[in-house]
């Protein structure tokens, strides 16, 4: 298994709390894998971990088989892992290009000594720019781009955010429940555009899901939690009929 991502027996404890216990998991390359499991079950926490916002008490992370539990989120980011977080955080004030602007790393015009020379980074910013407009244009939201941010529907700023991680020329994208308060439509389209993003950057997608028959159309392969434990994993079909799984959520936790 050509693996981009590797979780291997991490726990993570808040007070009384174990919200994971010895969790391991790999991510394939180039695959779109989802994350599911009921309310509470660490699916957040898992992110959190992975992208350098909590450190685990123990168990390790690869990614492309260098370790990164310990590394801080920016070095994480650099290195290729991108995020959207449970509650959007887009700048209302700034256009949605702004917005997308602010993501990609590397950019010349932040190095001190490279912004006198504007030539250089005017160029880069502009070809940014098309590559962003070109995104937009792709799945509808031609134009969209000097609107504030606050001017966006539900479905738009799940967009934009998951278009941030492609600027930022990430490898791997974690996406926490992309879909959550948008209408079905929308939550489809968002899955479609994420397929051709897939497709088109070569891109792993790592996805957390409420809405598990729409997940369940474009995923390869699924994990599941259970009280900060994997209880299942396999192909969709698999997952949907395990008892196990059925159990938990019928169940309810
Ligand atoms: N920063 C924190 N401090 C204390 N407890 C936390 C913290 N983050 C998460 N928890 C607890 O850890 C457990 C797992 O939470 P987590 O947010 O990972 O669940 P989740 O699967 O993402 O749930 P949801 O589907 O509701 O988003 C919960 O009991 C939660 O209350
Ligand atoms: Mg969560």
């Amino acid at each position: 298994m050509n693996s981009i991502l590797e979780v291997r027996k991490v726990s993570k404890r808040f007070g009384g709390v174990e919200a994971l216990k010895d969790v391991s998991l790999n991510v394939e390359r180039e695959s779109i894998t989802g994350l599911i499991g009921p309310n509470g079950s660490g699916k957040s926490t898992l992110f959190n971990v992975i992208t350098g916002f909590y450190k685990p008490d123990s168990g390790s992370v690869y990614f492309e088989g260098k370790r990164i539990d310990g590394l801080n989120p920016n070095e994480i980011y650099s290195m290729g892992i991108a995020r959207t977080f449970q509650i959007p955080r887009l700048f209302a004030s700034l256009t949605t290009l702004e917005n997308m602007m602010l993501s990609p790393k590397g950019q010349k015009g932040e190095n001190l000594l490279k912004a006198p020379l504007r030539k250089t980074w005017i160029k880069e910013e502009s070809e940014i720019a098309n590559e962003v407009k070109n995104l937009l244009k792709e799945f509808d939201m031609d134009g969209l781009h000097k609107m504030p941010a606050s001017g966006l529907s539900g479905g738009h700023v799940k967009m934009v955010e998951t278009s941030k991680g492609i600027l930022g020329r990430a490898k791997l994208i974690l996406l926490d429940e992309p879909t959550a308060g948008v209408h079905y439509a929308v939550g489809r389209n968002l899955f479609e555009y994420i397929s051709y993003l897939r497709k088109t950057f070569n891109l792993t997608f790592f996805i957390i899901e409420h809405r598990i028959d729409l997940l369940f159309d474009y995923v390869d392969y699924v994990y599941v939690l259970h009280m900060g434990k994997l209880l299942s994993q396999g192909t969709p079909e698999e997952v949907a009929s395990d008892p196990k799984v059925i159990e938990a959520y019928i169940g309810g936790a």
